[in-house]
């Protein structure tokens, strides 16, 4: 079974309709209205599409999120039953201060084909390298860097390793300095992060670090079109945390996934940017028509690229 191509275009008008309605509160420092424009866009146009969509990855549980709570049903009722991840704000610092890198992201894939990712951290690490045993979530810094370092040919001085700059990866930054890696450090937005590996363009050999569980989800859908590597694993610290994941039916809560155990089969993956960042720019508007761009990727038909659009507002 595959997903139909008609599918990848309404999509990326539903999250370029999120990025419009979100990018209206850019710069206003209200991080909660910058969201929920773009939640209730997203809903209200997800609903009107012909499919049978059920959120795996949204705003929270029925009891903190109002909309797009995890198992809500989205759609007509009428056409193919998807699994969807959604993060109607990706960034909402960015997007509350004006900064660069805000996006409107939306995941899609066959029934039962997406992870129900609980709202935990996860320790992640992404390449574009799709070769096992050259980098693992399981091996050292140092390991991983040099095992990177002779599959591409590259000195380690000549490696660029992408990282939240948070506290907790002091250590891992440390390392990484010691290696002589040079570094890309982010002050949030790690679905962009990760996908940064995706092109030589971006001049990032390796993301890593722990950030939140769905964006990694998320990030893994695209990756996989780009044949690239992905690993993750949930941190599940408080008892709250794992009760969910179990009630989600996760036993295993130390496992490591990788890619295909995240996401399998057929998916569509797009993402709107808000403000302009690494990946794509943001909602320009002019008049009564604004310009979007949405990085989009489509695994059966291996579609990926970026898609300029011009709409009414
Ligand atoms: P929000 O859009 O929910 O603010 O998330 C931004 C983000 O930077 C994510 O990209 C990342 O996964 C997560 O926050 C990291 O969490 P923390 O800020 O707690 O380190």
């Amino acid at each position: 079974m595959t997903i139909d191509k008609k599918f990848v275009d309404q999509f990326a008008i539903v999250t370029s309709k999120a990025a419009l309605a979100s990018s209206y509160l850019v710069g206003k420092k209200d991080k909660n209205a910058a969201d929920k424009a773009a939640v209730d866009s997203m809903r209200s146009n997800l609903n009107n599409l012909d499919i049978q969509g059920q959120i795996v990855i949204g705003e929270g549980e029925l009891d903190e999120a109002p909309m797009l709570y995890i198992g809500e049903k989205l759609g007509t009722n009428k056409g193919p039953e998807f699994d969807i991840a959604v993060d109607p704000l990706e960034g909402t610092n960015f997007a509350a201060n004006n900064l660069p890198g805000a996006l409107s992201v939306i995941a899609i894939a066959e029934k039962n084909n997406l992870f129900k990712a609980p709202e935990t951290y996860m320790e992640k690490i992404s390449t574009k390298v799709n070769e096992k045993n050259v980098v693992d979530l399981d091996y050292t810094i140092k390991k991983n860097i040099s095992n990177l370092s002779d599959y591409l040919n590259k000195q380690p001085e000549n490696l660029t390793a992408c990282i939240l700059d948070r506290p907790r990866h002091k250590e891992i930054i440390e390392e990484l300095k010691k290696l002589k890696v040079n570094l890309k450090l982010i002050t949030d937005g790690d679905i962009s992060g990760a996908l940064l590996v995706t092109e030589d363009k971006y001049n990032v050999d390796i993301f890593l670090g722990i950030g939140g569980g769905p964006e990694g989800v998320l990030a893994a859908t695209a990756l996989d079109t780009f044949n690239c590597n992905f690993q993750g694993r949930f941190l599940f610290e408080t008892e709250k945390d794992k009760f969910r994941a179990s009630k989600m039916g996760i036993e295993d809560l130390t496992k490591k996934y990788d890619l295909n155990e995240i996401v399998s089969g057929d998916s569509i993956f797009c993402a709107t940017g808000i403000t302009s960042g690494d990946l794509i720019s943001g909602i320009e508007i002019e008049d009564n028509k604004f310009s979007s761009e949405t990085l989009v990727t489509h695994k059966s038909s291996g579609l990926k690229k970026i898609i300029k659009s011009k709409q009414n507002i």
